[in-house]
């Protein structure tokens, strides 16, 4: 039976990648120690879903293990040599890191480092996919043409008509400081893959979600808005007018192409993996999304200051994805997805 290593396995793409592939009779291996209830308090506890993986999984194996122990992974993966490692566990939030940058840089940077050299010593030959993110980009989108419509920002040049692809500078720029510990894992798997030849990718994330989202204030903004519809909570809106728009992708879309990559390996490839622009929305449009599926009022109040590096308008191009794996496509439009949240949070907040 392949095996498979999934880190973060209870956060939400882990659980995911965790399911979608238990499908293919994989014996599946998770990495989680609840470390996000630390970084995001106790609205951000997964443990529910590390809880739920046990029950349907019959060859689920948890490990409550942290990627910063490094002599706890290199032990692991010699252990169990996985044919395959799906790297998810991170400090996910972009404002949190400049209150832990020691976890937040030890988590997403050395973490990774500290899985990278353990896949070399025990199975050079295994996928690697690592989650980065497009915030490794930093606020350089923002310095794009805009033109401002009525409920959105877009981008004004033609060039840039289907989204951002991964040929878009990285550098100097201001990045959040958890953007920069993402640059140092996401230029390291490439390495790995260049240096080494091992075969990995780096799919550089929008906006990740669907139902099995423990969103809060500081990540995971869909989730986390449409939680504050069903309970009648104020969102609040930092700057851009609630124009900002990001793409939105829903973590079975995900999951499917880091499956599709599994099973075509390339070395140190990037991608840019997001809604594209057919899954995007500004708040102002999805304060409207939640209400058509909760049949609730949306309320909210603007806060007139961007979080710092925040971006006004970012959708992804797909192009490169689709050339590299046409099997693969979007299933899930924006409506389908909130309409998932909006049940899923029905039942998780009851
Ligand atoms: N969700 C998004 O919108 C988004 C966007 C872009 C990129 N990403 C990236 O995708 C990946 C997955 O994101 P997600 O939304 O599923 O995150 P998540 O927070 O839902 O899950 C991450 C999991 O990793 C675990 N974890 C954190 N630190 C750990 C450590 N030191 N040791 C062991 N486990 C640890 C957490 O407990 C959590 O269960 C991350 O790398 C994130 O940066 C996410």
């Amino acid at each position: 039976m392949p095996i498979l290593l999934v880190t973060g396995s209870s956060g939400l793409i882990g659980s995911e990648v965790c399911r979608f592939f238990a499908r293919e009779d994989f014996a599946i291996h998770g990495v989680d120690n609840n470390q996000r209830a630390c970084f995001l308090g106790s609205a951000g506890d997964t443990r529910w879903n590390q809880a739920r993986l046990g029950k349907e999984i019959p060859n689920f194996v948890h490990h409550e293990l942290d990627i910063r122990d490094r002599q706890g992974v290199l032990d692991l993966l010699a252990k169990i040599k996985p044919d395959g490692i799906i790297h998810t566990a991170a400090q996910p939030s972009h404002d949190r890191a400049a209150a832990i940058p020691f976890d937040d840089f030890d988590t997403n940077a050395v973490g990774t480092l500290n899985l990278l050299e353990a896949a070399r010593r025990a199975c050079p030959e295994s996928p690697f996919i690592h989650m980065s993110t497009n915030k490794v980009y930093g606020d350089r989108p923002n310095t794009l043409a805009l033109k401002e419509l009525e409920t959105r920002w877009d981008y004004a040049d033609k060039a840039y008509e289907h989204g951002i692809a991964e040929d878009f500078s990285i550098d100097q720029s201001t990045h959040s400081l958890f953007g920069a510990s993402k640059v140092a894992a996401d230029v390291m798997v490439q390495e790995y893959g260049r240096y080494f030849r091992m075969p990995s990718c780096v799919l550089r994330g929008g906006c990740l979600t669907g139902p099995n989202h423990s969103g809060v204030e500081l990540h995971g903004f869909l989730s986390y808005l449409v939680k504050c519809n069903l309970e009648g909570k104020e969102y609040r809106v930092f700057g851009y007018k609630g124009k900002q728009v990001r793409d939105n992708i829903h973590s079975e879309d995900v999951a499917r192409f880091i499956h599709s990559f599994f099973h075509a390996p390339r070395v140190a490839e990037v991608y840019n993996l997001g809604g594209g622009k057919d899954n995007s929305c500004s708040l102002l449009e999805a304060f409207k999304l939640a209400e058509k599926f909760s049949g609730k009022p949306m309320k909210y109040s603007y806060v007139d200051e961007s979080r710092i590096g925040d971006h006004i308008c970012y959708y992804s191009d797909l192009r490169k994805m689709k050339a590299h794996y046409p099997n693969w496509a979007i299933t899930k439009s924006l409506e389908q997805t909130i309409s998932e949240i909006v049940e899923s949070w029905k039942t998780r907040i009851s």
